[in-house]
Formats: C-alpha cells, sequence, structure tokens
C-alpha cells in the first residue's frame, strides 16, 4: 500500500490544535530527536512531536535535562524537522535560554523557525515567564508553555514531585494564555490540577502524568517504547520493549557471526 498523498495528511497547525481542542477532539504528542522515529511516528498520525529537552537523559544519557545545549536541540530539531510531513513541530527551549534576557529567547527562538522546518518552540514556566512569552509570539514564534512539573528548575524544586497547588498552577496557565501561548503542557499534577487547569484556559492542554482530564497527553517515546534504561516514572505506559528487541536482534547477530552462518550464500556476492 502507497502512503497517503500529502494532501490527504494536511499539516498540523496551531489552529488545527484549537479546533480539535473546541470540537471535543483529543490531542497526541511524543518527543522525536532523530529522522527515522520521527517519520515512524509521524506516519503513526501522532498530531505533536516534541524534540524535547529530555534528549539530555534518554539520548545523552545525563542525569538531568540541564546539559542539553541550544546547538545541540538544534542539531536534533533539524532531523525530526525534516521528517515530519504532517505533526506540528515543537522544540524546547533549553536550559539556561528560557531564563535569560528575553532577547536570547528570540534569537534561540528565530534560531528554530530559521535553521530547522519545526514550527513553535516550548518553554518552561507560566506566569513568572509571560512577558517572555508575550515577545515571541510578537515576534512571530509560536509558544507552548510547561507549567506543574519544571524538570530545568529541579535544583530550586529541591528534586522531582507532584505538584497540587491548583490556585497557582491555574494562575500561571492563564497567564501564559493571556501571553499568546497556544497550547499548555502541564506536568505531573494531580488529576483535580489537570483538570482544573483544562477548565480555566480555553487553549489546549498536554498532560504528561496530569490524568485523563487534559486535551491531549504527551510521553517521552523512549520511555513508552521500553528503550529507557533504569527508571521511569509513574505515568508512563511502557506499551513495547524495544530493549529486548535489539538485545535480542544483537544476542542473534553475535552467534550467528560467532558460529559462521552470517554471512550467508544469499548475503554474499
Ligand atoms: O523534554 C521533554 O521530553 C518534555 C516532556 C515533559 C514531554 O518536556
Amino acid at each position: 500500500m502507497s502512503p497517503p498523498s500529502p494532501a490527504a495528511r494536511p499539516r498540523v497547525t496551531t489552529r488545527t490544535l484549537q479546533r480539535m481542542r473546541d470540537d471535543g477532539k483529543t490531542i497526541s504528542m511524543l518527543t522525536a530527536y532523530d529522522f527515522p522515529t520521527a517519520a515512524i511516528l509521524d506516519q503513526a498520525g501522532i498530531d505533536i512531536l516534541l524534540v524535547g529537552d529530555s534528549l539530555a537523559m534518554v539520548v545523552q544519557g545525563h542525569e538531568t535535562t540541564l546539559p542539553v545545549t541550544m546547538d545541540q536541540m538544534l542539531y536534533h530539531a533539524e532531523m525530526v524537522g525534516r521528517a515530519a510531513e504532517r505533526a506540528l513541530v515543537v522544540v524546547d527551549l533549553p536550559f539556561p535560554e528560557g531564563q535569560r534576557e528575553i532577547s536570547r529567547s528570540v534569537d534561540c527562538g528565530a534560531r528554530v523557525l530559521k535553521e530547522t522546518k519545526c514550527h513553535a518552540v516550548k518553554l518552561e514556566g507560566g506566569a513568572e515567564q509571560a512577558e517572555r512569552i508575550e515577545t515571541l509570539v510578537t515576534a512571530g514564534i509560536p509558544v507552548m508553555a510547561h507549567v506543574g512539573l519544571r524538570p530545568q528548575n529541579i535544583h530550586v524544586d529541591g528534586g522531582y514531585r507532584v505538584h497540587r497547588e491548583i490556585d497557582s498552577l491555574v494562575t500561571d496557565a492563564l497567564a501564559a494564555e493571556k501571553a499568546g501561548a497556544f497550547a499548555v503542557l502541564v506536568e505531573c499534577v494531580t488529576v483535580d490540577a489537570g483538570k482544573a487547569i483544562t477548565e480555566a484556559v480555553a487553549v489546549p492542554t498536554i498532560g504528561i502524568g496530569a490524568g485523563p482530564h487534559t486535551t491531549g497527553q504527551v510521553l517521552v517515546t523512549n520511555d513508552l517504547i521500553g528503550l529507557t534504561q533504569g527508571y521511569t516514572p509513574k505515568f508512563v505506559r511502557k506499551i513495547a520493549d524495544a530493549s529486548s528487541l535489539i538485545r535480542d536482534a544483537a544476542t542473534t547477530y553475535r552467534d550467528a557471526v560467532a558460529d559462521r552462518s552470517f554471512p550467508g550464500a544469499s548475503e554474499s556476492f
């Protein structure tokens, strides 16, 4: 079967997402860091691909998201942007590009739009980021806000925890919406908080560990497919076991090399 034509798979835009939210449809989002994975997720009909700064942990092997640089984000964003034919592609502003001078964030956002085929940036924070979000959006750079657990703030917060303060979470989401964010990602909050935020704002909410009431859901793809080594959070649903698949394939290959059954006649010239 040939793949559907581009006309049959129109690009997801910020407008599409708003329409989906208004029509009561759900939105699916996954992280992607390379061309082949992004192409497969796009073919599967995932609406938003996120080049997340989680790549510091799941690709680079760091303990937190803090070490990844803007140049490294752009390196991965360029591959994902080229692979995605339908999905909207969002790129995280890595620490501390979303915390420094606002003009610096605009420069980073502009690099995302100019140097990759990606469409928007995500930055952590709500009310305290309102001016930054507004400036970016005014400059033509769509922004997804990120409230609740903010991994870039881990050392200030003193660790990862479930956020329960409904009033301040709603205040953050409303401020981000007012500043022009096209969507709000909500990380690691109680079910009640996820519901309250989603009912308070008119833009789509995308939850991760935020319960079932958000407009959409996002997971780190490596967690979803069982590629993450070690700990995965409670909110992860591991749907496949790619680690076993790769380990088994490598073991089979190693054994075939060892007993000289590879390469066989059909694999030789
Ligand atoms: O970087 C990331 O993967 C994220 C998750 C919350 C999806 O921001």
